[in-house]
């Protein structure tokens, strides 16, 4: 129906008929002929139709309604002088049209696609097909497309297989609720949607195909932020006889090769490595965006034998930490009522206040210090602090004391939140690996898996001897504050993996009923493995410069996981629940479903 894309026609076919399909972007007219933008996927072009010229349909109505669908055909002539658009690939020409067929006429739309001010989230989605023509979701899309085809052309060419695993399966526990799937054959049985295909690619291991690659949905029933979505993709990859230099080098060359390729961007050789304990210590986060130049400075030491109770209990606690944030020009940056607002905002992440220090004269003791707390703090003190945190005159020092979980987090957040209002970022890219976590993180004085239960431990006599403080072998990939990947060495030999899901206070009932398949496959030959997943949806969203995971999704689901076009999830049929032997519980109550 057509010969090239709107977006496509420029100068080399000046002179040339083509037919062109596409939607009307936007239709002038001007003394009786009409100028219309006419839009594709690949961009606008725009089009003259001159009722003298062309017979035209429906009443020798020159008015296109917005995304009315065309057939043109014409010829390709240059722009008058004055009238070329340098900001479009098409606008050094136009098309001198002489013949228009109206493929499908619009209604009055719920939104525009030109302007969007004022359009809500929810339309958007709602009408997300509309939503999607805009050029800005176009481009990421596109895009999206060609990491893809670069994703797999790097892992085949590297030697991956691309294998399919089950959608319909057993729980595979990364730490999210499972979406369940009820089965009919088995009443009162449901299947789990994977929420990675962890096991089943460890499994294919132990098949022997020992390098896999899979572009794969996961689903995860978890609280969503604007980096998360229910179901999201990963580029998930596993390999045999490997160690964790094998597969970090792989996984950096993928990355760097994306980079390159697809936004000419040249990352390091090599990507820094630093531990979590460094990384907790430093940024107050396992995923630290290293184009902030703040970091989080402990003060424990100096301040465990202050009268001030509020530093001196948490310094002296055993899980307890005081920490400085220097904020270089920060006296006389922040205000007092953006101070007022920072403590409102750690409040967010538990913290009970937030003390600081202005630092008016860096070398004029007690008298160049001005704050609450100064009072509370001896000469000596004050001066280690100084000293502590080199601050120099004009800057300003925050302090969190609480636990060391709650100083991360809140110190943590704060550190970004003034990187962004004080415009501190340095640079565009700042990829690491965090490395050397703990196997396992303890909530309510029960043991939890900080990766997954199959990461193996870095030394089995730590496992056995000192559970709380093993290492494992895990790596994540962080790219500008955001977990880009993550994976790890897995266990490949049976007892280790019992001892693990018993540390975990998993008994061996449960472990075998779970697992049992697992531990069955650890026993017939199963080699040394790792591998790592990347979140596919993050790598795009941050190469595309959007900070919403919605943006680069073609049908994503909103906050509240749910999607306003579709109307899912959404009820179902009595005669359909009895048939999978399902009753649903509102307030506790059966309502629905009972036979
Ligand atoms: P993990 O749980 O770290 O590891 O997931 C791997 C990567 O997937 C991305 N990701 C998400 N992206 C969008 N929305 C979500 N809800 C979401 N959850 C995770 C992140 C993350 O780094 N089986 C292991 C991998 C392995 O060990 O090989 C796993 O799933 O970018
Ligand atoms: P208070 O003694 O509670 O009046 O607090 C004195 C100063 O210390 C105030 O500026 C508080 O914001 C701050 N502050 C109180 N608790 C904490 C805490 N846990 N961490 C950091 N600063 C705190």
């Amino acid at each position: 129906m057509r010969d090239y894309y709107c977006g496509e026609v420029t100068e080399t076919l000046e002179g040339q008929q083509v037919t062109l399909c596409g939607w009307v972007d936007r239709c002038r007219n001007h003394g009786g002929v009409a100028f219309v933008d006419l839009r594709d996927r690949e961009g606008i072009v725009q089009i003259v139709i001159d009722p003298n010229k062309v017979n035209l349909p429906n009443n020798n109505q020159l008015n296109y309604r917005n995304e009315t669908v065309l057939q043109v055909t014409g010829q390709v002539n240059l722009r008058p002088d004055g009238q070329i658009n340098e900001n479009i690939a098409t606008g050094k020409i136009e098309l001198d049209v002489n013949a228009v067929t109206i493929l499908s006429e619009a209604e009055p739309l719920p939104m525009q696609v030109n302007d969007m001010t004022d359009v809500g989230e929810e339309t958007r989605l709602r009408y997300r097909y509309i939503d999607l023509r805009r050029e800005e979701m176009a481009k990421r899309l596109r895009f999206r497309s060609k990491v893809t085809a670069k994703v797999r052309n790097f892992l085949e060419e590297n030697g991956f297989l691309d294998i399919e695993t089950p959608m319909l399966t057993k729980a595979t526990p990364e730490g999210a609720r499972d979406y369940l799937v009820p089965s009919r054959t088995y009443k009162g049985s449901f299947f789990a949607l994977p929420q990675s295909p962890q096991l089943f690619k460890q499994l294919l291991m132990m098949s022997g195909f020992d390098k896999y690659y899979q572009i794969v949905r996961c689903f995860r029933d978890e609280d969503l932020r604007a980096d998360r979505q229910p179901e999201f993709t990963q580029i998930d990859i596993e390999a045999s006889f490997v160690n964790e230099s094998d597969i970090m080098n792989l996984a950096e060359n993928m990355i760097r090769s994306l980079f390159k390729q697809a936004l000419d961007v040249k990352l390091p050789e090599s990507f820094p490595k630093m531990s979590y304990a460094e990384a907790m210590e430093r940024f107050g986060s396992d995923k630290p965006d290293l184009r902030n130049p703040l970091e989080l400075i402990t003060v424990d030491d100096i301040v465990e034998n202050s009268g001030f109770k509020v530093f001196s209990s948490p310094a002296q606690a055993e899980m307890g930490r005081v920490a400085a944030l220097r904020v270089p020009a920060g006296a006389s940056k922040l205000t007092r009522k953006q101070i007022d607002n920072y403590t409102q905002f750690v409040g967010i992440y538990g913290a009970k206040g937030l003390a600081y220090i202005k630092v008016n004269d860096a070398s004029a003791g007690r008298e160049g210090l001005q704050s609450p707390i100064v009072k509370l703090l001896s000469d000596e003190e004050l001066a280690a602090i100084l000293d502590r945190t080199q601050a120099q005159t004009g800057d300003l020092i925050f302090f969190g004391a609480d636990s060391n979980k709650v100083v991360a987090n809140a110190l943590g957040a704060l550190r970004l939140k003034l990187g962004e209002d004080l415009e501190l970022l340095q640079g565009d890219w700042a990829p690491l690996w965090v490395v050397d976590f703990p196997m396992f993180e303890e909530e309510d004085g029960h043991l939890q898996a900080l990766h997954h239960p199959f990461t193996a431990p870095a030394s089995l006599e730590e496992l056995k001897n000192n559970p709380q403080e093993a290492l494992s072998r895990a790596y994540d990939m962080v790219l500008n504050g955001y977990e880009i990947g993550g994976g790890s060495i897995r266990i490949h030999q049976e007892a280790v993996q019992q001892e693990v899901l018993k540390l975990l206070g998993i008994d061996e009932a449960t472990a075998k009923e779970k697992f049992g398949f697992l531990l069955d496959a650890l026993k017939y030959g199963a080699p040394p493995h790792g591998g790592l997943a990347f979140g596919l949806d993050r790598i795009i969203m941050l190469m595309t410069g959007t900070d919403n995971i919605r943006d680069v999704i073609a049908f994503p689901k909103t906050q509240t996981a749910s999607c306003p076009l579709t109307s899912a999830p959404g009820t179902t049929s009595v005669e359909q629940l009895i048939e999978l032997g399902i009753r649903v519980v509102r307030d506790n109550k059966a309502v629905v479903g009972e036979n």
